[in-house]
This record gives structure tokens, C-alpha cells and sequence, in this order.
């Protein structure tokens, strides 16, 4: 009876994943779809310790308890305080911490199911990716927060990357056949590890988001395995979902940048160097003030601001919603161009800017927003580059070229808040700064447009 009650609240457990999944897919629904899929996990775990076959001893509760009680305050500090542009970290912590249960049951099961080479399979499988994805995501978190810079590659590293890979499959194969002692497990297990390091560790900083999406779907991956092997069918939903959300949002990311995800695991993208910045040959900018800015905004009929990575760095989000509500007082039309890749992570921009309540509707896509440049009288980009980048589209030697864009070079006057010359994540200079109709609006983006707004109060 306990086992067909355990049945009815895992299927209640897999719908609430999957009404959740699909409510993130719009930031008015996403909070609350969090929480239903939480609901949904939290019923799942208690179900699973409380209506358990067999009997457990009380040790083994307070072992459980005790982690469930540990991994609850940290995850819930650690989610509290994470600012918004340290998110990436935050996810590739909490991906590599999945991927490491799935290796570490995978090390447990082993020598449970001698014999049967099915389970045996599943569980090296769940090994090889699980560890992987552990390492992988270790070394990306290192990355992303600046511990570990730069791209670092071996010698012909494709090759031996991909010699390390067949060799670890090639391995686990000997294992299932001959069943080989736990030795030879632990082998594979740090072999792995060795491996997820090697894979991450070529691929520069800056893509980072990507890497930990895939990593992500491996996590995925490896807790299916894991819910296969258990017959425990919540947690081979829940493993599915994840990995083909992660897969699914990788080719999304990859798509947006106009790259092949080949690209980006062997590929190396931006330029270094001060060579891709400063001054373009010669070519000087033109810098305006916030009083004129002020003057200029306050008598326009329509603005069309573009955020990017600079507004989530400087955490300008409240002022800008300061601004638009004034000018929109004033009578001036105000919406937002968001580019599906602006930002570090997908839905960046969205996030940050329903952080500080400005409505949904003044969204709007890159798609739908392209069209109306041509009659916008000032585009306002804050801290904004590859994302408006006109080389996209101009030129073919460009690392971008390709990628679309936001066209905001229709647009009557453009103004561009950053803080130098200096390049985005592509490393590589923007034209558009050197425009006829550009102004640069030097300055940290919360500094300077603070100092707007106070200007647009006074007239
Ligand atoms: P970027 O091209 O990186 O440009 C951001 C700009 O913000 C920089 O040029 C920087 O210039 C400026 N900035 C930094 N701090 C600032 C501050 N405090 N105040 C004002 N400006 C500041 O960003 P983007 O245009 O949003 O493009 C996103 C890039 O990330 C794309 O290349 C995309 O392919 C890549 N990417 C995105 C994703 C997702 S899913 N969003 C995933 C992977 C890769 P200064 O240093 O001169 O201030």
C-alpha cells in the first residue's frame, strides 16, 4: 500500500517538475513555477524517506535529516546573497554538487549489483558523467569567479582531450566485462575527473555560460541513470527534464551567438589584448554631457533603451526603471530591446530588470523591436557592446560575423553608456562608437545615469 501511495506522489512529483519547467519559460509565472517544482521535490523526498521499503535505523534517519538540514541553510544563504552577475557561479556550484552524487552512487551501487551487467552498465555510465560533470563545473566556477584565468591549452589538445575520453570508455567496457574489482572503479572514477578538468580547461572564460549548460545536461544525464537504476521514476523525470532543458538551452546559446557548439568547446573566441581595444584608426568619439542628454531625452517622442552586461555589472537596473518612468510622465514612449545573448546567461536582462518592477510589456524581443529603430528618436545602450555590434553584420573576418543584432544604428541619435573604449566579452572593437550619429556617455552606468535623472528632474 505504502509502495503505491510512494508511486501516486512521485507522478504528482514529475507533473509539478514539468508545469514548473514550463512556467520559467516567462518571468511573470517563473518565480512561481520555482516553487511548485520545489513543492514538487520537497513531497518527492519526503515520500521517499518516509514510505521507504524496509527498515532503516535510526542513525541512518539522523545521517539523512542531518544532510537534508545542512544542504537547506547553505543552499538558501548561499542563494540569498549571490548578486545577480555572480548567478552563473552560483548554477555551475549547484551542477557540479548533482554531478557528484550521481558519481558517488554510481560508486556505491557498484558492488551491489554484481552480476548484472545492465545495472553495471548504467552505473559506469553514471560514473564517467557524473565525475565529469563534477570537475568540469569545479573548474568553470573557478573560472567565473577569476580564480582561473584565461584559456589554458596543452599541446595538441583536441587530440589528447579525445585519446582521454575513448580510453575512459574503452576502460569502463573492461570493467563490465571482466567485473573488475572496486580498484579498478576508483580508476575510472578519478580518471574522469581527470578528464572533466581537461575538457573545461581550454575553453576561455567568457564561455563559460555555455559550458555550464552543457554540464548541466550531462548532470541531467548521469541522475537519470541514476533513476534507472533505482527504478525510482521521479528521479528519472527529473533527470531528463534537466538534461534536455540544459541540452536544449546549449544549442539555443549557441545559436544566438551564431556558433557552432564545436565552436566553442575547441574553437578560441574573442580577441586578447589591447590591440582589440582603444581607438579605431585614429578615429576619435564624441562625448556628450548629462545635462544635454537630459535635454535631448526629456524632448524626445520615443526611446528605446538597450541593457547588457554593463547594467547587471553596475546594478543600474532601479535607476533605469527611474528613468523610463520619468520620461514616460513626461510623455516620452519608452521600451526596452532585449537581445536574446545580452548578459552573461540566458534571460539576463529580464531578470534583472523584473527585479526592479518594470513591466513585461516594455520588453520587447529582438525580433519585433528591430523594425522600429527607424522611426526611435534616441537608443540609450548601457553597457551594451557585442550585442549592437554593426560587424555582425558588416563584416566577414569579424569573430561575431553572423551573430544578429540589435540594429540600433537606424535609430535617430544612438548614446552609449559604458565606462572606457574598452571591449566587451568578444574582445573586439565596436564601429558603432565611431558613428556619426554616437555619443558616448562615459561612466559607470548607476553613477551616470543617477546623474541623469537628477538633470531631467530639473528641467
Ligand atoms: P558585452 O559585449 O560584454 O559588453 C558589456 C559592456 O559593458 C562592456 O563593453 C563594458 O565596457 C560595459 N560595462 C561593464 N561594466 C560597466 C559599468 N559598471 N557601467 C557601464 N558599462 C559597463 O555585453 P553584451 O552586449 O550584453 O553582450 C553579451 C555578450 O555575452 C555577447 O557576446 C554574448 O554572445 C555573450 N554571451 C552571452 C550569453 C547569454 S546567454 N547571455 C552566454 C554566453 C555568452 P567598459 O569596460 O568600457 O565599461
Amino acid at each position: 500500500m505504502s509502495l503505491y501511495i510512494l508511486d501516486v506522489i512521485y507522478l504528482i512529483a514529475s507533473i509539478t517538475f514539468v508545469i514548473g519547467l514550463k512556467m520559467l519559460g516567462h518571468p511573470e509565472t517563473a518565480r512561481r513555477g520555482n516553487l511548485i517544482a520545489a513543492f514538487g521535490m520537497v513531497l518527492a523526498i519526503i515520500g521517499t524517506v518516509a514510505l521507504h521499503e524496509g527498515t532503516v535505523s535510526p542513525l541512518i534517519y539522523g545521517l539523512i535529516f542531518g544532510a537534508i538540514l545542512l544542504g537547506t541553510v547553505v543552499g538558501w544563504l548561499t542563494a540569498k546573497k549571490v548578486q545577480m552577475t555572480k548567478m552563473p557561479e552560483l548554477v555551475s556550484l549547484f551542477n557540479g554538487m548533482g554531478g557528484a552524487c550521481a558519481a558517488l552512487i554510481s560508486l556505491l551501487e557498484y558492488q551491489h549489483n554484481f552480476g548484472n551487467n545492465m545495472a553495471i552498465g548504467v552505473i559506469l555510465a553514471g560514473l564517467i558523467i557524473g565525475s565529469v560533470s563534477f570537475s568540469g563545473s569545479m573548474i568553470a566556477f573557478a573560472k567565473l569567479n577569476g580564480t582561473m584565468r584565461g584559456a589554458i591549452r596543452l599541446p595538441s589538445y583536441n587530440i589528447l582531450n579525445t585519446i582521454v575520453m575513448v580510453s575512459l570508455v574503452i576502460y569502463a567496457a573492461f570493467i563490465l566485462m571482466t567485473g573488475a574489482s572496486m580498484f579498478h572503479v576508483y580508476l575510472l572514477f578519478f580518471a574522469s575527473l581527470i578528464y572533466g578538468i581537461l575538457f573545461v580547461i581550454p575553453i576561455g572564460g567568457a564561455d563559460m555560460p555555455v559550458v555550464i549548460s552543457l554540464l548541466n545536461s550531462f548532470t541531467g544525464l548521469a541522475a537519470a541513470f541514476a533513476g534507472f537504476l533505482y527504478s525510482n521514476q521521479v528521479m528519472l523525470t527529473g533527470g531528463i527534464l534537466v538534461g534536455s532543458a540544459g541540452t536544449i538551452l546549449t544549442l539555443v546559446m549557441c545559436k544566438a551567438m551564431n556558433r557552432p557548439l564545436s565552436n566553442v568547446i575547441f574553437g578560441a573566441f574573442g580577441a586578447t589584448g589591447a590591440a582589440a581595444a582603444g581607438s579605431e584608426d585614429g578615429k576619435t568619439v564624441k562625448e556628450v554631457s548629462a545635462s544635454d542628454l537630459a535635454v535631448l531625452m526629456n524632448y524626445s517622442k520615443k526611446v528605446i533603451i538597450v541593457p547588457g552586461y554593463g547594467l547587471a555589472v553596475a546594478q543600474a537596473q532601479h535607476v533605469i526603471h527611474e528613468l523610463e518612468s520619468l520620461l514616460e510622465e513626461r510623455g516620452v514612449e519608452v521600451s526596452y530591446a532585449i537581445h536574446p545573448v545580452a548578459g552573461r546567461m540566458p534571460g539576463h536582462m529580464n531578470v534583472l530588470l523584473a527585479e526592479s518592477n518594470v513591466p513585461y510589456e516594455k520588453l520587447k524581443e529582438m525580433e519585433d523591436v528591430n523594425a522600429e529603430f527607424t522611426n526611435t528618436d534616441v537608443v540609450l545602450v548601457v553597457g551594451a557592446n557585442d550585442v549592437v555590434n554593426p560587424a555582425a553584420k558588416s563584416d566577414p573576418a569579424s569573430p561575431i560575423y553572423g551573430m544578429p543584432i540589435l540594429e540600433v544604428e537606424d535609430a535617430k541619435t544612438i548614446i552609449v553608456n559604458k565606462r572606457s573604449m574598452k571591449p566587451g566579452y568578444a574582445g573586439i572593437q565596436n564601429q558603432l562608437f565611431f558613428h556619426e550619429k554616437t555619443s558616448m556617455f562615459f561612466g559607470d552606468a548607476k553613477k551616470v545615469l543617477t546623474e541623469l535623472v537628477t538633470e531631467i528632474k530639473q528641467l
